[in-house]
């Protein structure tokens, strides 16, 4: 009941957008407008206690801050002291959602500036948390730089109809090597781009206040809102040391375009009645429990552990039995948030929980397949505190990285033990395979000590990845749009990147083909790239260690200490993105969330057992050709994922004759069955028979007073 209050929302939507077919498409526009504003104003519509009311707690980026009637300047750092100020604020419409700078919604040829420092520069580089390259002359830059340092420039965006604009949001440049940014500016509008009126107050030329650093995002909110269709942005003052460089982001809603010629292209709705919208600790509890009353059948909430401030990491299982490993059934993990600003990957699995419960119940067969074949796990907010500290900034002044670390400041996804080096110092003295294994390679002493700097969060993840036989997981990220498979780790530190595959070589390149190829956007050869690597050409995957070398991965440590296979999908350019913008995200990514998980039943799986039918626990299955093995869990069951072929397959246990087989896996999905049973072996037979009659070997007892 509540769940389905909660949907009613985009009920309403659908309805409007019925009436509104066939008819100008002004009516949908207003009903747009009718929609961000209500967003904007944070009501929540039908909130779950069933009272309307302004919520000020949940974390959307314009109930943040005061909407005085002067503009304010407001610092990402600095937002405590307007908490007080933002309860006593009657009016906070006036805050349009961002016009999609940062988001891509607006495209490179809406952008213009007055001159530009080199094309990599040029004014499409001028978007909020644009990323730079790393050298110097980068076709992909950290910003947009002006030609001249003169108080003439300018950077220009095109909305393509009128707008009315409600503030400016600015950075510095992206950069490791200068410090660029814009101390103060004046904004400027236009209907034709040929008249321009500046913002004033009262007679005088408004000077905004811009940037003291780089990175922090700063809000200018407009003394009123202002309807045009160009926008621009007149640098003043900037920081001595460097040149006029700076990203930006505009708040803005279109208004009704009675011609519809720019029709919105890349908005898109979606169907599913599902909550779109961002999530506080808090809330997410209770969502989880609303999908747990609702679904009790195949929900189960849990818990990992704690985060450094004491918040729990809440997992939500769905499973037709939860609470249980079946035996035979192969476990599915995502999580997410590990970096606590890459908040989509969270809302997703938050969506992800509502949208399987809610297709469970109504008979999808898809759905119910998989969840009675499959013991799904969600966990959705690896790094709660990080989290906090970002969407306490909000969606669009968190910058790139406020909210990333672990709150005793350690990077969670990379703060794995580094077992890479171990096993390969293992291979290059030729232990491998006789002495060491090349899988469950065990995590080091001096990691498990209390002194290691390891994050509490990344010990209750490796005990949760220890304790459950996962088979295949996928930890979401942020900030570009690609999937990366292992090994993420380079050979030699000193080379930063460089192709670095696991012998599962093969598989890792089809699971990561599979979410992406199935994502809306990462296969499309025509997107623009998020900030200055082009994936199109891999398919929108990549090897980890080709990308940006990383010791101590989940990924990595995933592989090699357990059975699992674990994937990074990076779901989206926009780290934090507006709440407006999750339901086109959602459908972006839906496909690929659920192609995924039924990826975990590829392969082989099956049992091994001793003629009695006893499971055997901690069995090594091999197979031919592949140097990585895995091992069967405590009941005797295993999966093992491998593409399309035949394998010869050869399993070995302590106390047991080794067994071996050929094993088919076919093109459809479904793993194909490989059993075995192993007998005792002679040895291990013999010395069970003298153990039952308590005796030492007989040629131990024999042997001294032969031989003296
Ligand atoms: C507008 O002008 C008044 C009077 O000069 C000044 O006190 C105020 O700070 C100005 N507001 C802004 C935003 O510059
Ligand atoms: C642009 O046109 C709209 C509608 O005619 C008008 O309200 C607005 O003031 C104009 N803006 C500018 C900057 O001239
Ligand atoms: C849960 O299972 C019980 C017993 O099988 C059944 O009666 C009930 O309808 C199920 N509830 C839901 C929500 O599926
Ligand atoms: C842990 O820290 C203590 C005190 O700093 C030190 O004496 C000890 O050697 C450390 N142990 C390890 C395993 O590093
Ligand atoms: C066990 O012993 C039997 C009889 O001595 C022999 O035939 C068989 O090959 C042995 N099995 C193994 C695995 O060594």
């Amino acid at each position: 009941m509540m769940f389905l209050q909660l949907s009613l929302q985009f009920l309403l939507l659908l309805d409007l957008m019925d009436v509104s077919s066939g008819s100008p498409a002004e009516n949908e526009d207003s009903y747009m407008q009718e929609l961000y504003h209500r967003i904007s104003t944070q009501e929540e519509i039908f909130p779950t206690d069933g009272r309307v009311r302004k919520n000020t707690k949940t974390k959307v980026f314009t109930s943040k801050q005061s909407a005085g009637s002067d503009s304010t300047s407001v610092t990402a750092v600095s937002k405590k002291k307007e908490k007080s100020e933002r309860d006593s604020v009657s009016d906070v419409s006036d805050d349009c959602p961002p016009l999609g700078l940062e988001s891509l919604k607006v495209d490179d040829f809406q952008l213009h500036s007055s001159t530009m420092r080199h094309y990599g520069l040029g004014p499409h580089r001028g978007r909020l948390n644009i990323q730079g390259g790393l050298q110097e002359d980068d076709l992909y830059d950290g910003g947009w730089c002006a030609g001249r340092v003169d108080p003439l420039q300018w950077l220009e965006v095109d909305a393509r109809r009128l707008t009315r604009f409600t503030g400016v949001i600015t950075q510095g440049r992206s950069s490791l090597w200068s410090s660029d940014w814009v101390s103060s500016y004046k904004v400027l509008l236009s209907n034709d781009s040929h008249s321009w009126v500046t913002l004033k107050n009262g007679s005088r030329d408004l000077i905004f206040t811009g940037n003291r650093e780089k990175e922090i995002t700063v809000l200018n909110r407009f003394p009123k809102p202002v309807v045009a269709r160009y926008i621009r942005v007149n640098p003043r003052s900037w920081y001595p040391g460097g040149s006029i460089c700076m990203r930006l982001e505009f708040l803005g809603c279109p208004l009704p375009d009675p011609n519809n010629y720019y029709r919105r292209r890349n908005e898109i709705t979606t169907t599913d009645n599902l909550d779109f919208r961002h999530h506080s600790y808090k809330e997410m509890r209770q969502l989880m429990k609303v999908v747990n009353e609702m679904c009790p059948n195949i929900t189960r909430i849990y818990n990992i552990g704690r985060s450094f401030n004491g918040l729990k990491l809440y997992a939500i299982e769905i499973s037709d039995n939860p609470g249980e490993h079946e035996l035979g059934e192969p476990e599915f993990r995502y999580t997410a948030g590990s970096h606590g600003n890459e908040v989509l990957g969270r809302e997703l699995l938050l969506l992800l929980m509502q949208f399987m419960c809610q297709e469970y119940l109504s008979g999808n067969p898809r759905i119910r397949h998989l969840v009675h074949e499959t013991r799904i796990h969600l966990l959705p907010s690896v790094n709660p505190d990080g989290h906090e500290k970002a969407s306490e900034a909000g969606s669009e002044l968190s910058g790139w990285s406020l909210g990333r670390w672990s709150q005793d400041g350690l990077d969670i996804h990379h703060n794995f033990p580094d077992l890479n080096s171990v096993l390969w110092e293992a291979e290059s003295r030729k232990w491998v395979p006789r002495k060491f294994h090349n899988h469950h390679v065990p995590i080091p002493d001096w990691y498990q000590s209390k002194n290691a700097t390891v994050a509490v969060e990344t010990r209750a993840l490796v005990s949760w990845m220890e304790k459950i036989p996962f088979v295949l997981g996928g930890n979401l990220q942020g900030g570009e749009l690609v999937v990366t498979f292992p090994y993420d780790r380079t050979r030699s530190v000193s080379v930063l990147r460089e192709q670095t595959a696991t012998p599962d070589d093969h598989v890792f390149h089809w699971l990561a083909f599979s979410y992406a190829s199935t994502h809306r956007l990462m296969t499309d050869v025509s997107r623009r790239v998020c900030h200055t690597d082009d994936f199109a050409k891999e398919d929108g995957t990549i090897n980890g260690a080709s990308w940006h070398t990383a010791a101590g991965s989940m990924n990595d440590f995933s592989y090699l200490h357990t059975n699992c296979f674990e994937l990074s999908m990076y779901v989206g350019c926009d780290k934090y993105p507006h709440q407006s913008e999750l339901p086109e995200e959602w459908e972006n990514n839906r496909e690929s969330l659920l192609v995924f998980m039924e990826q975990v039943h590829r392969g082989i799986k099956g049992f091994v057992r001793d003629v009695q039918g006893k499971g055997i626990a901690n069995a090594v299955i091999s197979v031919e050709g592949i140097n990585h093995d895995i091992r069967t869990a405590s009941d005797g069951d295993f999966w093992r994922l491998l593409n399309p072929g035949e394998y010869t397959v050869r399993v070995r246990a302590q106390g047991f004759s080794s067994g071996s087989k050929v094993c088919e896996v076919g093109y459809k999905i479904g793993a194909s069955r490989c059993d075995f049973v192993l007998s005792r072996s002679n040895l291990s037979r013999i010395k069970e028979i003298m153990q039952k009659f308590n005796k030492q070997p007989i040629s131990m007892r024999l042997s001294r007073p032969i031989n003296t």
